[in-house]
């Protein structure tokens, strides 16, 4: 037997449900520290990627997981019906908030991904920011695209965004920042995220995060951590809970939400983004 010490396997820890997780209960402070991102031209890329598989006009659309639900306002604005879904109380509790200050309609429910139900079919699907990643297991992942299968129409799309393969991987640049700072009018928010514990045998991973925000007025500072827990999602993977679903055929893979560019190793491709389309029912 070799004398080599080997180094000792540290297991990840088993997260807490997605229900409770410290960063989805203080929305605010979630929306705040990750405000950097551009939602309109999130959506643009959706719809683009949308009309590349032959949906150009979709008149209905969900986001499963949605989070502050600031996708499904500004499809809202651009005259969609838009639909939502997300697992976490306070969540939805704070997209109903922000529907009604902005004066838009959309349909929010709470429910987790892997059960959900809509009364009609939609034209697309989105499951954005890595939440397809809070499906931890095969089966976690089956049970979602069946129900994302469900509420679609025959031949309309499911879109994935995920951590691009190449930042679960040592010796490879990261394609993305681990700490930022946002400055709103009434507080300044600092964000610390790393993606540690990476476990490529239980193909998981630990997303750790500290939001500290320091308000102006005197209010008292306030800090979240979080560790999450996380499915490392790789093409294969996917490929294979597609395949189990029975639902979906694959139809294209995208380095960010645009059908511009294609997912490769490049540093422009610095996301991966799936496209499916919904199979006909077996009669
Ligand atoms: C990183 S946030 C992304 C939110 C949104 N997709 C976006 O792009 O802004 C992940 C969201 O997934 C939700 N989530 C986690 N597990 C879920 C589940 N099993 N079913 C539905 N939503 C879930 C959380 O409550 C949270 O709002």
């Amino acid at each position: 037997m070799s004398s080599s010490v080997r180094k000792q396997k540290v297991r990840s820890p088993r997260g807490p449900t997605p229900a409770s997780h410290a960063l989805y209960e203080n929305p605010r402070l979630y929306d705040l520290g990750f405000g950097f991102r551009d939602i309109p031209r999130e959506c643009d890329g959706v719809l683009a990627i949308a009309a590349r598989h032959g949906i150009s006009a979709p008149r209905r659309i969900v986001d499963i997981a949605c989070g502050p639900a600031h996708h499904l306002r500004e499809y809202a604005r651009r005259g969609l019906v838009a639909l939502g879904v997300d697992v976490n109380a306070e969540m939805v509790d704070y997209a109903r908030h922000l529907n009604k200050q902005a004066h838009v309609a959309v349909g929010l429910r709470k429910a987790d991904m892997r059960r959900f139900h809509l009364a009609a079919q939609v034209d697309v699907a989105q499951c954005l920011f890595d939440s397809f990643s809070h499906c931890l297991t095969d089966a976690d992942a089956v049970a979602t695209l069946r129900r994302a299968a469900a509420a679609l129409r025959a031949g309309g799309l499911m879109i994935l965004e995920l951590t691009h393969p190449a930042d679960y991987f040592e010796g490879d640049e990261k394609r993305t920042v681990g700490r930022w700072i946002q400055h709103y009018g009434d507080v300044t928010v600092k964000t610390r995220f790393q993606t540690t514990a990476i476990d490529p045998v239980d193909e998981t991973y630990v997303k750790s995060m500290v939001i500290d925000a320091a308000y102006k007025a005197g209010k008292k500072k306030k800090r979240i951590v979080d560790r999450q827990l996380h499915r490392m999602w790789l093409r294969g993977a996917l490929r294979n809970v597609v395949a189990q679903s029975g639902a979906f055929e694959i139809v294209g893979w995208y380095g960010d939400l645009t059908p511009k560019v294609p997912l490769s190793m490049r540093p422009a491709s610095w996301r991966m983004v799936v496209a499916m389309r919904r199979r006909k029912a077996r009669s």
